[in-house]
C-alpha cells in the first residue's frame, strides 16, 4: 500500500538554467523520472514473501517489469504471489518468477544483458559475485546482505527490560535474521545480571513446530544452515568461548538448534567477526561509550544497531557514532514500508522500502530545449 501510493507522485523538477554564453537564450530544463526497466530480484529463505514484496513493490510503482528468483529452498511463495497478480489482473509479462539455485539460475538472470537491474538480499559473498556481473553490463545494482549487528545495553536500563530485548533481537525467527542482533554489548556493572537472564530466555525457549502454535521456535532453514551454526558453535567453544545456554543441535529429528549464549569471548574470536545466521548470541562487557561504540563498530558489517537506555543523552550521543543503516533504541528490527533498509560498508549498497528504494528503480533524465 505504501509503495502503491508512489505511482502517483513520481516526479520531476524545472530549473532557470545559468550557463553564461546561454543567458541570451531561452531554455526551458525540466528532469523527468523514468523506470529503469527490467529488474531482477533474487531473494533469500529467511523471509522469502515479505522480501519478494520489497523488491516488486517499488519495481512495480516505478513502472519496472520484474523478473523474481526465490531461493532453492523457499520457491512456494513467489509461485504463488505470481499466481495472485495473474488473477489481479496483471498484464502478462510485468510479473515474472524463475525457480531454480544460484549458479544455474539467478548467476544468469543477473548477468542478462536484457536486464537493466539488479536487486538482491542474501549473503555477502554472493552480493558480490553479483556487484562483479551487473558492472560488466553497467546494470543498476542494490544489494542487502549479511550483518552482525550489535545489542548495547547502557548502565541505567532495567535489566530484566534489556534481557527480554536482547534475547528477542537474537532468537526472533531462529536468528536466521540479516540484523539479527547477534553480539551482546553489557556495561560491565551489569553484565553478569544481563547475561544470565538471557541464557534463561534461550533455555525456556520451546522448540517445535513451525505449525505448533505452542511452539516459540522452529527448525532452522536446511540441514546445511543447521551444519553451519553448529559448526560456529564449535568453533567458538574451541577458541575457548564459554557456553552460558544450548551449546549444540536439540533433539535427533528435524533441524532444531539449541538458542546459545556464549561468554568470554574476544574481539578477534570467528563467532564475534562472522554472520551465524542462527539462534547464537555472543556477550561481552565493556567500561564506557567511546568503548562500547568502538567494539560495536570493528565489524566489516554495518546493517543494524540496537541501544537500551533511557538516558536520553547517553543515546543521542551514541547514535551519530554507530556505523549502521538502522539504530533502534530500546526496540530491535522496528522496520516500517516508509524507513529505508538497508547496510553501512559489507552490509550492502543502496536501501531497500522508504522513497530512497523507489529511486533506485528509476533513471532520471535532464531536459534542456532551447526555445
Ligand atoms: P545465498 O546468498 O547463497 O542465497 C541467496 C539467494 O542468492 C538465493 O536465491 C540463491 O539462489 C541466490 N544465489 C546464490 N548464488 C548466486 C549466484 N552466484 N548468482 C546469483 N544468485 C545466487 O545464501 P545461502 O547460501 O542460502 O546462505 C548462506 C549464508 O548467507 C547464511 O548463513 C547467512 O549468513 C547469509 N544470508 C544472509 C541473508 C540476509 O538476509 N542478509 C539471507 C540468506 C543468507
Ligand atoms: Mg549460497
Amino acid at each position: 500500500r505504501y509503495m502503491a501510493g508512489w505511482a502517483t507522485k513520481i516526479e520531476g523538477s524545472t530549473h532557470e538554467h545559468s550557463v553564461p554564453f546561454a543567458l541570451q537564450a531561452q531554455m526551458v530544463a525540466y528532469t523527468r523520472r523514468e523506470p529503469v526497466g527490467v529488474v531482477a530480484a533474487v531473494v533469500p529463505w529467511n523471509f522469502p514473501l515479505l522480501v519478494a514484496i520489497w523488491k516488486l513493490g517499488p519495481a512495480l510503482a516505478a513502472g519496472c517489469t520484474v523478473v523474481l528468483k526465490p531461493a532453492e529452498q523457499t520457491p512456494l511463495t513467489a509461485l504463488m504471489l505470481a499466481e495472485l497478480t495473474q488473477e489481479a489482473g496483471f498484464p502478462p509479462g510485468v510479473f515474472n518468477v524463475v525457480t531454480g539455485d544460484g549458479p544455474g539460475t539467478g548467476a544468469p538472470l543477473v548477468s542478462h544483458p536484457l536486464v537493466n537491474k539488479v536487486s538482491f538480499t542474501g549473503s555477502t559473498e554472493v552480493g558480490k559475485l553479483i556487484g562483479h556481473a551487473c558492472v560488466d553490463h553497467m546494470t543498476r545494482f542494490t544489494l542487502e546482505l549479511g550483518g552482525k549487528s550489535p545489542v548495547i545495553v547502557l548502565d541505567d536500563c532495567d535489566p530484566a527490560t534489556a534481557a527480554a530485548g536482547a534475547a528477542n533481537a537474537i532468537f526472533f525467527n531462529h536468528g536466521q535474521v540479516c540484523c539479527a542482533g547477534s553480539r551482546l554489548y553489557v556495561q560491565k556493572k551489569m553484565f553478569d545480571r544481563v547475561v544470565a537472564d538471557v541464557a534463561d530466555h534461550a533455555r525456556q525457549l520451546t522448540l517445535g513446530h513451525g505449525l505448533d502454535p505452542a511452539a516459540q521456535m522452529g527448525p532452522l532453514v536446511s540441514q546445511e544452515q543447521m551444519d553451519r551454526v553448529c559448526g560456529y558453535i564449535d568453533i567458538g567453544r574451541s577458541q575457548g568461548a564459554e557456553v552460558l545456554a544450548g551449546g549444540g543441535r536439540a533433539g535427533e529429528r528435524g533441524y532444531f538448534v539449541q538458542p546459545t549464549v556464549l561468554a568470554s569471548v574476544r574481539p578477534e574470536h570467528r563467532v564475534v567477526r562472522e554472520e551465524i545466521f542462527g539462534p547464537v548470541l555472543v556477550a561481552m562487557p565493556y567500561d564506557d561509550l567511546d568503548e562500547v561504540a568502538a567494539w560495536a563498530n570493528d565489524s566489516p558489517f554495518g546493517l543494524g544497531a540496537s541501544i537500551w537506555s533511557n538516558n536520553l543523552s547517553q543515546v543521542h550521543r551514541l547514535i551519530p557514532k554507530l556505523q549502521a543503516g538502522s539504530v533502534w533504541v530500546n526496540c530491535h528490527s522496528m522496520l516500517d514500508p516508509g524507513m529505508p533498509f538497508g547496510g553501512y560498508k559489507q552490509s550492502g549498497i543502496g536501501r531497500d522500502m522508504g522513497r530512497a528504494a523507489l529511486d533506485a528503480y528509476l533513471e532520471t533524465k535532464s531536459v534542456f530545449i532551447n526555445v
